[in-house]
C-alpha cells in the first residue's frame, strides 16, 4: 500500500483532528484518475449510477453485477483514494449470508475497500456480521433512496425532535455494530450536527448542512451535467452540459461540412495510453 493511500484509520484521524473529508461518486476509470489527481479522499461507486449512467428513474433497478463492473473500472486505476461501493437494493436485505457473499464479491472481484449500506437498526446485525468478517461498512441513514417507494418520494428527515432522536440512536447503534463511517443524507443541519457530535466515526453529509465531518456529492451534479436537475444541496462547480453539447455540435457541423478530418488528421496510428495512477 502506497504511503499516500487513504485508509480507514486515516479517515478517523481526520475526524479527530477536525480536517474535513472529501468524497465524490465515481463510476469509471477516466474520472477515477482525474478525481484522484484532484486529491478527493473517498470515491464512491454509488447506486446513483442507476440514474446518471443508466437513465433509470430510481436506484432500485441497479444490480450487484452493475456496481461490480463499475467498481472494477474505478479500482483498475489504483487510486490513492479510499474506494467504497454501494450495495444495491436487495443485495443485503434478504439474509446475512447473502449480504456477506455479495459484499465479499465487491471486495474480492471489484477490489473495493468497503461497502455502503442504507439502513438503521434493521441492518445492525448485517453490519456486525460484515465487520466480524473483515468487511468494512460505511452506513447510510436519513433520506435513503432505496426506500423511495415506502417514503413516497425523497423527503428530508429529522425535522422533529423525535425523528432527530431516532436518527441519533441509529447513528450510535451503527457505530456500535462496527460501521467505520456514516453517510447522512437529506437530514436537517441540526440533526447532522447532533449525530456528528455523538459518534466517534466520521459522518459524511449530502444535503445535511455544514456540520458533518465530510461531504459527498454525485459527481455529475458537481460538474453540472444535467441543467434540469439543480437541487438546493448541490453546488455545481462547473457547467459541463453546454460545453459538451457545443463540442459535439461543432464536431457534427465540421463532419457535415467536410472541415474534419483534414489531410493532417489522416492515417496516423497511436496507442491509447492506459489510464492509471502512474501515468
Ligand atoms: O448512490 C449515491 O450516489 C449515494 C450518495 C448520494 C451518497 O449514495
Amino acid at each position: 500500500m502506497s504511503a499516500s493511500k487513504i485508509t480507514i484509520p486515516g479517515l478517523r484521524a481526520k475526524k479527530t483532528s477536525g480536517e474535513r473529508i472529501t468524497m465524490l461518486t465515481c463510476y469509471d476509470a477516466t474520472f477515477a484518475h482525474l478525481l484522484d489527481a484532484a486529491g478527493i479522499e473517498i470515491l464512491l461507486i454509488g447506486d446513483s449510477l442507476g440514474m446518471v449512467i443508466q437513465g433509470e428513474a430510481t436506484t432500485l433497478p441497479v444490480t450487484l453485477e452493475h456496481v461490480l463492473y463499475h467498481t472494477q473500472c474505478v479500482t483498475r486505476t489504483a487510486p490513492a483514494a479510499h474506494v467504497v461501493t454501494d450495495m444495491p437494493f436487495m443485495s443485503y436485505q434478504s439474509s446475512t449470508v447473502e449480504a456477506l457473499r455479495n459484499a465479499g464479491r465487491l471486495l474480492k472481484e471489484g477490489k473495493a475497500e468497503a461497502v455502503k449500506l442504507e439502513g438503521g437498526h434493521a441492518i445492525v446485525p448485517t453490519v456486525m456480521a460484515m465487520t466480524q468478517a473483515g468487511i468494512p461498512v460505511m452506513a447510510h441513514i436519513g433520506l435513503r433512496p432505496q426506500t423511495v417507494l415506502q417514503m413516497g418520494g425523497y423527503k428530508i428527515q429529522g425535522r422533529t425532535p423525535d425523528t432527530q432522536a431516532a436518527l441519533i440512536a441509529e447513528g450510535e447503534a451503527l457505530e456500535a455494530a462496527g460501521a467505520y463511517a456514516i453517510v447522512l443524507e437529506g437530514i436537517t443541519s441540526e440533526a447532522a450536527a447532533a449525530i456528528t457530535a455523538r459518534v466517534t466515526i466520521p459522518t459524511i453529509g449530502i444535503g445535511a448542512g455544514p456540520h458533518c465531518d465530510g461531504q459527498v456529492l454525485v459527481l455529475y451534479d458537481l460538474l453540472g451535467m444535467n441543467p434540469n436537475f439543480s437541487p438546493r444541496f448541490v453546488k455545481p462547480y462547473a457547467s459541463l452540459a453546454p460545453i459538451i453539447r457545443d463540442a459535439a455540435g461543432r464536431y457534427a457541423a465540421e463532419v457535415k461540412s467536410g472541415h474534419f478530418p483534414t489531410e493532417a488528421h489522416a492515417a496516423h496510428q497511436t496507442t491509447r495510453p492506459r489510464i492509471c495512477a502512474e501515468s
